[in-house]
């Protein structure tokens, strides 16, 4: 193997893994083209060749120096079979793919169906990946939620407001979950669990004959619309609510330690075992070990428990 291809999404900690794949790649002896705007690039032959020096100074900066795309027309066997042309025209052995389902499925159908050697880095800010306890990017996406939400406390309390804020995460509460039991906030509405309007309404007017006014609600944009959440509320309590929808401040910013960290590791990973002869796998960690993991299983369905986390933040409300 002399040279591999490197395809991006976007997220918080996407320049740390390209920084990591380039350096990796120089200290083993590979040659790495950047391909840029996702899939979409892969198709229109649009790559650039990077080295050490072109990946300076960016370890600090969010998205994706490459670019990205949604690509529906790597959805279709007319667009696969020009993104191999392009890899073979450019004399690509292997493709590294960092992104979420998405782009991890893309990446398991040009390994299993067209024998391209493949390895995806798990980067998003939904941490969805199945098999893998952390993603790219998540940590990041908490901690800007968790800076908008200790913000919006401080109007919350000082008004004694009601305030439903929605954060992204797609079908995972993952981020709602982690941001409610971190931003001490009263309730979160989650894709995993059920949710009852009426008790929830119920509990805010009890909380307020005990002299408790202010609340932040949480709500996983996969579950429910935080207009609809407030108007409920509303309906139900008399109550004034106030609705802020987070949105892609998420997905973009400095990237924490933890995610410039996970990249490095990550990334050096996939160039090491995609050197080796590896295909078809997805980074993984294992008790803090690099692992690898089949695409075919990281891009099933992931199941999480969220009753623990959920139980938690009722108690210490
Ligand atoms: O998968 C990452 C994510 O930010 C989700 O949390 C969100 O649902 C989705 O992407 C938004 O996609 P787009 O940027 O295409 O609107």
């Amino acid at each position: 193997m002399k040279r591999i291809g490197l395809v991006t999404r976007d997220c918080a900690g996407m320049n740390a893994v390209i920084r990591s794949v380039v350096r990796s790649a120089c200290d083993e002896g590979l040659e790495v083209i950047g391909i840029r705007r996702g899939y979409e690039g892969l198709i229109d032959g649009d790559i650039e060749i990077m080295n050490h020096r072109s990946v300076s100074g960016i370890i600090n900066l969010g998205g994706t120096i490459l670019k990205t795309a949604r690509s529906k027309r790597f959805k279709t066997k007319a667009g696969i079979l020009k993104a191999i042309k392009t890899i073979k025209q450019n004399k690509i052995d292997g493709l590294i793919v960092a992104g979420g389902n998405g782009s991890l499925t893309g990446a398991h159908i040009l390994a299993s169906n067209y024998s391209i050697p493949v390895i995806g880095i798990p980067s998003t800010i939904d941490n969805d990946v199945n098999g893998v306890d952390m993603t790219i990017g998540a940590d990041t996406a908490i901690n800007v939620a968790l800076d908008a939400i200790d913000k919006i406390r401080d109007t919350a309390t000082s008004l004694e407001r009601i305030f439903v804020v929605e954060v992204m995460g797609r079908d995972c509460g993952y981020i709602a979950l982690r941001v409610a039991l971190a931003g001490g906030c009263e309730e979160v509405i989650l894709p995993e669990k059920h949710f009852n309007i009426k008790k929830i309404s119920n509990e805010i007017i009890e909380a307020n004959l005990r002299g408790k006014i202010s609340w932040i609600i949480i709500v996983a944009e996969g579950k429910a619309k935080a207009m609809d959440i407030s108007d409920g509320i509303f309906q139900n309590t008399g109550l004034e609510t106030r609705t802020v929808v987070l949105g892609h401040i998420q997905r973009g910013g400095r990237p924490t330690a933890y995610d410039r960290i996970l990249a490095a590791r990550y990334s050096n990973y996939a160039v090491k075992i995609l050197k080796n002869g590896e295909s078809d796998k997805c980074i993984a960690l294992n008790n803090d070990k690099l692992t690898s993991i089949p695409l075919a299983f990281a891009t099933q369905r992931k199941d999480s428990e969220v009753n623990d986390y959920y139980k938690l933040i009722k108690i210490l409300t």
